[in-house]
């Protein structure tokens, strides 16, 4: 195994900027991992491990190890009634996983198809989309313990999965790294088309027969239309989180706002479109040297070519500022900042 110093993270962020890591390495087999952890490298430094690097804004060197999870591997691992379980490896890219089921009719994640990034950043902040979230189809998964390399498994419950939150952000944040993750996936799917785009994009697709596969287009054509392609512009997804608030304040804020976007929740809150605020306090599609509001969705920050990381991190806390000034609502970032 080869550890490199002064390296470039240019091709290892989606966001596309120019930092670097005072050492990169990529690991490809637990052995690896385990004689990496023996290191002297390892031991004392600071470590971030990385997967696509498509969650994440570097705004300045990362000084300390940076090791890149390309663990590999799927297999179906065992099967009962009702569903089938795989065995992903943590550096295998999702999407491919998500194609690999829908090849092989394992339902579940249909849904999730064409999100950026690999398989074990996805329990980290449980990724979702159209009404799915990575913990309806989560069953285990197995990290080893940074200092000690010990192995654990975790269950759903053991994750604590919230909206884009799991433990692994919280109190456990840099003390395990993800090796495989272990999906149930159904064997008669459940199609999950409530999210009003889906059923729409179908009906635009002509589809008749409804099919894992089909649903997957549809999310892979929406996502395209609006979402723009981190392989052609810079970007992380939602740069934001949808801000949840108490629903009395979200009641007086209709009166001001008739068309605020909100969901209802089963706790009493309502969740606010994130994307909604920042289009109404104007900064949809406004572009400050290469650092951008995509001009489809107002949620995702993006680097035409050139950015620094804290433009982009100071123009994040722009619109902080003022959507809290118009709206009185605090957004929050999502994605990880370094
Ligand atoms: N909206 C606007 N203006 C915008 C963007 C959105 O008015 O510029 C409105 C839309 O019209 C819609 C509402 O906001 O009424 C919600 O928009 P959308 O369906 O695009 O979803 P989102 O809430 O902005 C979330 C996730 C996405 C996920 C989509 C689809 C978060 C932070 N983001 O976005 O996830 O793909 O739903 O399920 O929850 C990600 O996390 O990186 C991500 C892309």
């Amino acid at each position: 195994m080869s550890i490199y110093e002064n390296h470039s993270l240019l091709l290892h962020n989606t966001f596309h900027i120019d930092c670097a890591a005072k050492y990169f390495t990529e690991i490809n087999s637990i052995d690896a991992l385990l004689e990496l952890q023996q290191s002297d490298v390892f031991k004392s430094n600071e470590l971030l491990m990385l997967g696509g690097g498509s969650n994440i804004l570097f705004t300045k060197n990362f000084n300390g190890l940076v090791v890149k999870n390309s663990l590999l591997g799927k297999e179906l691992i065992k099967e009962d009634a009702d569903y089938n379980y795989v065995r992903i490896g943590a550096g295998e890219v999702w999407h491919d996983f998500v194609l690999w089921c829908i090849a092989n009719n394992y339902a579940g994640v249909e849904n999730l198809s064409l999100i950026p990034g690999r398989v074990g950043a996805s329990p980290m902040q449980n990724i979702g989309a159209y009404g799915v979230e990575i913990k309806d189809v989560f069953e285990s998964l197995e990290a080893l313990h940074v200092k000690d390399g010990s192995k654990k498994i975790f269950t759903n419950n053991e994750c604590e999965f919230g909206y884009r939150e799991s433990v692994f952000k919280r109190k456990l944040r840099n003390q395990y790294i993800i090796t495989s993750v272990v999906f149930k996936l159904k064997k008669k799917a459940n199609f999950n088309t409530s999210y009003g785009a889906i059923e729409k994009e179908l009906e635009v697709m002509g589809v008749k027969d409804i099919s894992i596969k089909a649903i997957s287009d549809a999310v892979i054509r929406i996502r395209s239309s609006k979402l723009p392609d981190p392989k052609v512009i810079g970007n992380a997804g939602s740069f934001f989180k949808n801000p949840e608030i108490p629903s009395a304040q979200c009641d007086a804020l209709k009166q001001l706002f008739p068309n605020l976007v909100s969901y209802p929740l089963e706790n009493g809150n309502a969740k606010l479109a994130a994307g909604w605020l920042i289009e109404q306090a104007e900064w949809k599609g406004k572009r400050f040297g290469d650092a951008g509001v995509h001009v489809n969705q107002a949620l995702v920050l993006v680097n035409y070519d050139k950015a620094q990381g804290n433009e982009i991190y100071d123009l994040s806390s722009k619109i902080v500022e003022s959507v809290k000034a118009k709206f009185g609502v605090e957004l929050e970032r999502e994605v990880n900042i370094y």
